[in-house]
């Protein structure tokens, strides 16, 4: 059973939650910004909810070929190790765990809660504001998708900052930002640049490199030091999962963490793709959501791999034409090739 607070996060759509984030957007320092983002977009409420109320949902599943870890349930600890604010999750836990036993009467507001939660984090953890309001906004919509006794009773397993996340705040932002350097006579160089792609910046090795224009995902597929599959059975090919290579699948989305204003612009067919698979780009020529195999870059980014992937955009948000899927009764690939020929027939 769900008590006044469970009620009152339970009330408010997907788009409630954007338009909260939305306004707090300024008040999130530039290290967790786009991470924040990302995060909501990578665990959608909508679908969530979807899944909820569906009558079968190992079939709703199957027919939206989700492959991966899609529920926050089984990731509580984890799903936003890659914010900065991941740091103070026992102190976000505590403290909406609180709120959430005191609350009464549900008199308040989204923005409200997550500021007041923001402000006992970051007294407690002795830090800025800045830095806690991403990560308690994730508390609470991971609180929304598991209930209050899964979050309350979930180990507090966070990861210590390493590599590149022991940095301050800004120099994160500030390495992000970073180009490699071309040598002496860089400037001359024109095809054989190469780019630095971090895939996980709490790692020494979390990275490979790409020429420049070259996809995400080829540079990905080039970099063999890791035996992929056996981490992810997603993986066939390197730390980005892919299938089809052509926008067609769905496999291969990211979140830009840094240098979206690297990569090329979104192009229609991307854009009308991602719709499909639910994936939440938004209108921005560099936004912060793509396609690895469809996304060039022109300078080294910072990006973030999604633990699953599906097709869902047409049954929960109801924002595409009818695209027909074979019942889920055959191979992934074959599924992806029906998915990539309804796709088309429809263009
Ligand atoms: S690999 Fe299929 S959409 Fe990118």
């Amino acid at each position: 059973m769900n008590n006044n607070f469970e009620d009152f996060l339970d009330r408010h759509s997907e788009n409630d939650w954007l338009k909260a984030l939305n306004d707090l957007l300024p008040a999130i320092h530039a290290v967790d910004r786009n991470a924040t983002q990302i995060w909501f977009r990578f665990y959608p409420l909508s679908l969530y909810k979807y899944l909820r109320n569906a009558e079968d949902k190992a079939v709703a599943v199957q027919k939206f070929v989700i492959q991966g870890s899609y529920e926050l349930k089984d990731q509580i600890d984890s799903s936003h190790a890659f914010l900065y604010g991941h740091r103070f999750w026992k102190s976000v836990k505590d403290e909406i765990s609180k709120r959430a036993e005191s609350l009464n009467d549900a008199d308040t507001n989204l923005t409200d809660e997550i500021r007041r939660i923001t402000k006992a984090v970051a007294d407690h953890s002795k830090v800025d504001e800045s830095l806690t309001v991403g990560i308690v906004a994730v508390g609470l919509m991971t609180l929304t998708q598991v209930g209050l006794e899964a979050f309350k009773n979930a180990a507090v397993e966070t990861s210590a900052p390493k590599n590149l996340m022991k940095k301050s705040p800004d120099q994160i932002v500030k390495e992000r930002a970073k180009d490699d350097s071309q040598g002496l006579f860089g400037f001359l160089k024109t095809i054989d640049k190469q780019w630095t792609v971090r895939y996980d910046e709490r790692a020494n090795d979390g990275k490979f490199k790409l020429m420049d224009d070259e996809e995400i995902a080829s540079g990905a597929a080039r970099d063999q030091s890791q035996n992929w599959l056996a981490k992810d059975p997603r993986c066939g090919e390197g730390v980005i999962p892919v299938e089809c290579r052509s926008a067609a699948c769905g496999t291969c989305w990211i979140g830009i963490l840094g240098g979206t204003e690297k990569l090329s612009d979104v192009a229609a067919r991307e854009r009308k793709q991602m719709k499909i698979f639910g994936y939440n780009q938004g209108d921005d020529p560099k936004p912060i959501l793509r396609l690895a195999c469809q996304a060039r870059a022109h300078g080294a980014v910072s990006i973030v791999i999604p633990p699953w992937n599906g097709v869902f955009g047409k049954k929960v948000y109801g924002n595409v034409e009818d695209v027909e899927l074979e019942p889920a009764t055959t191979s992934a690939a074959k599924l992806r090739e029906t998915i990539s020929d309804a796709v088309k027939s429809g263009q």
